[in-house]
């Protein structure tokens, strides 16, 4: 159960006292969350990588976080195909940044718990108690084959995770030495130092939309990511209060609950839509949307066709994000809509991420100030 305060708020702005948090999305993998042909989209690079943490750690904003992804999904842009692996990425940025949370995206079966929770301490270690880990199962069948075995199905691959996460734990909080012969892992003589700098550990983050998914996550984590599936206020309202109730009635545990949201900002409302328009239905990669769609398991000619565009037109606008799309003020509207339903935060991404995250630090930012959801940040 988490006590109130975290005793990780010494270290971890993921534990602040701001209303509403704040996190990078998507950094590190080729077109970010925009499935489209424009110019200007996020490279991967890692004088790219850096130059958006940095100016996402100097404004305050409390989460940088990366996608697990190991290979594209076709189309035009191969979108996501050109990727950094996120334990090395995270440590690179760890050790450049001062104030933000910096994460891992860790698929369990690419990764023995032993290495994880090794590569999770030395992280912690170099941000000074500022890492937290998104835990994923893995869905896309062409990059889990890659590792040489047959993706897991589905319930299989949560009860390997809660064995994996199992491990983790108890490598980061017991002293004495432990074997176990479990059902996928046999560990022999298990022994963890350094502890990490978080107690009990760093914080773990988990986006299981299923119901085993949810229940892992209310069960382990700290952090619930969720993707708000249609854009009817009391229904999400809804969908909110059952991810912290299952956690709190169910596990006895307290957690933030968290979105992804797409970002457009334009100078009148008009701008706004009409560069949605623009990257979304002129320039998308529907090649690339129509093969994530397939791997995700989106059944197309099953649903009804509006529900279909609208699944394919959210992702290729931002990877089935919240559109706050609009001028500054607007976008300040409707982050203070997500924290009244019951948010604690939103990851962000932009169509082109440098444009979007200055324009949102300089005019979007002051209004959540002005609106009581977050504090001015001051360098500690
Ligand atoms: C905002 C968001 C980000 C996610 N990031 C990743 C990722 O980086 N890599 C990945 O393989 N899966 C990612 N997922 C997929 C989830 O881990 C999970 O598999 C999916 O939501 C389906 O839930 P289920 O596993 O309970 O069926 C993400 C999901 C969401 C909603």
């Amino acid at each position: 159960m988490l006590s109130n305060p975290d005793p990780r708020q010494a270290t971890n702005p993921l534990f602040n006292d701001n209303k509403f948090k704040l996190g990078t999305f998507a950094t590190n993998v080729s077109n970010g969350c925009a499935i489209t042909t424009i110019d200007g989209v996020f490279e991967t690079t890692w004088p790219n990588v850096m130059k958006l943490a940095k100016i996402a750690d100097e404004a305050g904003i409390e989460a940088i976080v990366p996608v697990a992804r190991w290979r594209g999904f076709g189309g035009t842009t191969n979108f996501n195909g050109t990727c950094f692996e996120t334990y090395t990425w995270a440590a690179a940025l760890g050790a450049i940044t001062k104030n933000a949370t910096i994460f891992a995206t860790s698929h369990v079966p690419t990764v023995h718990p032993i290495m994880a929770a090794k590569q999770a301490t030395t992280i912690d270690h170099i941000t000074g108690g500022r890492f937290a880990l998104n835990i994923v199962c893995g869905w896309y069948q062409a990059e889990m084959e890659m590792f040489g075995a047959p993706i897991m199905e589905h319930e299989q691959r949560y009860k390997y995770a809660t064995e994996w996460l199992y491990i983790l734990k108890r490598l980061w909080t017991e002293d004495s030495e432990w074997e176990l012969e479990g059902d996928f892992f046999n560990i022999k003589r298990a022994f963890h130092q350094p502890k990490p700098l978080q107690k009990p550990y760093p914080a773990l983050m988990n986006a299981g939309g299923s119901t085993t998914g949810r229940h892992y996550m209310a069960k382990n984590c700290d952090m619930a990511l969720i993707l708000i599936t249609g854009h009817d206020l009391d229904t999400t309202r809804r969908e909110i209060s059952a991810y912290r109730d299952l956690a709190k009635y169910e596990y006895g545990r307290d957690i933030q609950i968290w979105t992804n949201c797409y970002c457009v900002i334009g100078d009148t409302e008009k701008d706004a839509y009409d560069f949605l328009d623009y990257y979304v239905n002129e320039k998308g990669d529907w090649a690339a949307v129509d093969n994530l769609a397939i791997n995700l398991g989106v059944q197309t000619e099953m649903l009804p066709k509006e529900a279909v565009q609208s699944f394919k037109f959210h992702f290729a606008a931002g990877w089935g994000g919240y559109p706050l799309v609009g001028t500054a003020e607007q976008i300040a509207d409707k982050i203070e809509t997500l924290s009244r339903l019951g948010l604690d935060g939103t990851l962000m991404n932009w169509p082109r991420y440098e444009e979007g995250l200055c324009r949102f630090v300089a005019k979007v930012m002051p209004l959540l100030e002005y609106k009581g959801l977050r504090q001015p940040f001051r360098q500690p």
